[in-house]
């Protein structure tokens, strides 16, 4: 029926084809879009989970969607340090249209909350050495009833380019058949790439199309930079939990497939509003840092704490999220209500996390032998491991046979980064110590 099935069902034709397949899987995970763009997972700030689809600037000036919000936010992008470390992307979501197109059928914002237009806003945001996201959608409507793309996919890429838009989320709500969507994320992909200029593409394919049948990432990966696979974030434990278990029960499906061009998003970060405690907000940085996940806050960088501020600017999470090599990191153990998760990093190196998902009682420890990391490679012949979260510390150097101990609070989690020493004698007897 539609695109993703029959890449899926390739597997039951002749062992010819499945052979081919399974070489070209082997080969590469994937192709990706190939614009240039997102070879690191984007980082950057988008309004929803904070600021929804506020719309009453007389009531509420300070929360509405408007060209003023967005342009405060790429002030204090600059201000704040928060450009210095790598966010790029002040991003808009719904709510900024116009109930109706124009006369020439373009899409247009809305006159009042954005009096001097898009393409004013992102001039402002470049001058700021920042780029500007907007928000489309794939069906009839968008999610709050704003106009949608269907239909005028080459006419709302061209509008977003004559603009000067750097990326585009692209919503998939309001589409009546599983074909249309598939075909609609790849049309305003190509409609894109048409305009000739580089925009980041953000997709929801796969969490609108799992209700009908199973996601084609290989597919996917051609056409967006990245991809949502689950529900809308919320600013609560559960709601991470809740995108933490999916990725860990799909990650054999999913996991692989991430890498430069092309991520998983498990949605916004949350950090630095009212609903995650200190521990659970810097387990969703740790975890996020472990899932190569986009790093878009949705939070307000008007009124932030100090504490929030470093953890979000924690550069050595930062670099771990951003690892060139671009591989996704993954659940090894859950054990006890401990989960021991493993991230690939460039230079032989490793993110280890360990979570505590216990929410009762006070700090737990969790012991486990070096053997556990990567089938017992990353510490033989020898490791240097250093504590990233919560606190930064040198834990020195380590073998295979060490035994490390740790304490970590409920829900808290403690993040790791192992580099491997490669002993003298390997260097100068062997190029390559047998592994
Ligand atoms: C369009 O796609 C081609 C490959 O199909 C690629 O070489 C080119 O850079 C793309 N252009 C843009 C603007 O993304
Ligand atoms: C949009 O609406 C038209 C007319 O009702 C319908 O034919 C079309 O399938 C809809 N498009 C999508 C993507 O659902
Ligand atoms: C996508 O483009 C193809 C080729 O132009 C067209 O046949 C198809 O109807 C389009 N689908 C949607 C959903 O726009």
């Amino acid at each position: 029926m539609a695109w993703g099935n029959r890449a899926v069902n390739a597997r039951d034709r002749p062992c010819g084809l499945a052979l081919t397949l399974l070489l070209l899987l082997l080969v590469s995970p994937g192709e990706a879009l190939e614009n240039g763009l997102a070879r690191t997972p984007p980082m950057g700030w988008l309004h929803w989970e904070r600021f929804l689809c506020s719309t009453d600037c007389a009531g509420e000036p300070q929360a509405c969607i408007s060209e003023q919000l967005f342009m405060q936010m790429a002030d204090l992008m600059v201000l704040e340090g928060w450009k210095d470390v790598g966010y790029q992307y002040i991003c808009i979501d719904d709510c900024w249209m116009a109930f109706t197109r124009d006369e020439q059928d373009r899409l247009q914002p809305d006159p009042d909350r954005f009096p001097s237009g898009i393409r004013k806003l992102a001039d402002y945001v470049h001058s700021k050495g920042l780029k500007l996201g907007i928000y489309g959608d794939v069906g009839n409507k968008t999610c709050a009833g704003f106009p949608g793309s269907y239909g005028y996919y080459d006419l709302d890429a061209q509008t977003f380019a004559e603009w000067g838009v750097d990326l585009l989320k692209f919503d998939g709500c309001n589409v009546n058949t599983v074909d249309q969507l598939a075909d609609g994320y790849k049309n305003m992909s190509l409609a894109m790439n048409k305009t000739g200029r580089s925009i980041v593409y953000s997709c929801e394919w796969p969490l609108y199309m799992r209700p009908f049948h199973k996601p084609n990432y290989i597919e996917i990966k051609q056409y967006c930079n990245y991809w949502r696979n689950f529900a809308d974030i919320y600013d609560a434990w559960n709601s991470v939990k809740n995108v933490l278990d999916w990725t860990a029960v799909h990650q054999d499906s999913i996991a692989d497939v991430a890498g430069p061009g092309g991520w998983n998003d498990p949605d916004m970060l949350v950090i630095g509003n009212f609903g995650l405690s200190w521990d659970q907000q810097v387990t969703q940085m740790a975890l996020w840092a472990m899932m190569a996940a986009p790093l878009l806050m949705s939070n307000d960088l008007r009124q932030i704490t100090p504490q929030a501020k470093a953890l979000l600017q924690n550069k050595a999470v930062i670099a771990i999220n951003q690892d060139p090599i671009g591989k996704q990191g993954y659940r090894i153990t859950k054990d006890n209500n401990f989960e021991l998760w493993e991230r690939p990093l460039s230079d032989g190196a490793y993110a280890i996390a360990v979570l505590n998902r216990q929410e009762i009682g006070g700090p737990q420890s969790f012991a486990f032998s070096t053997t556990f990391i990567v089938n017992g490679l990353a510490c033989n012949p020898a490791c240097s491991i250093r504590q990233i979260l919560p606190t930064s510390e040198d834990w020195g150097l380590h073998n295979w046979i060490s035994f490390l101990k740790l304490h970590v609070n409920p829900t808290g989690t403690v993040l790791l980064k192992v580099v491997v020493i490669k002993e003298k004698l390997f260097n100068n007897k062997q190029e390559s110590p047998a592994l």
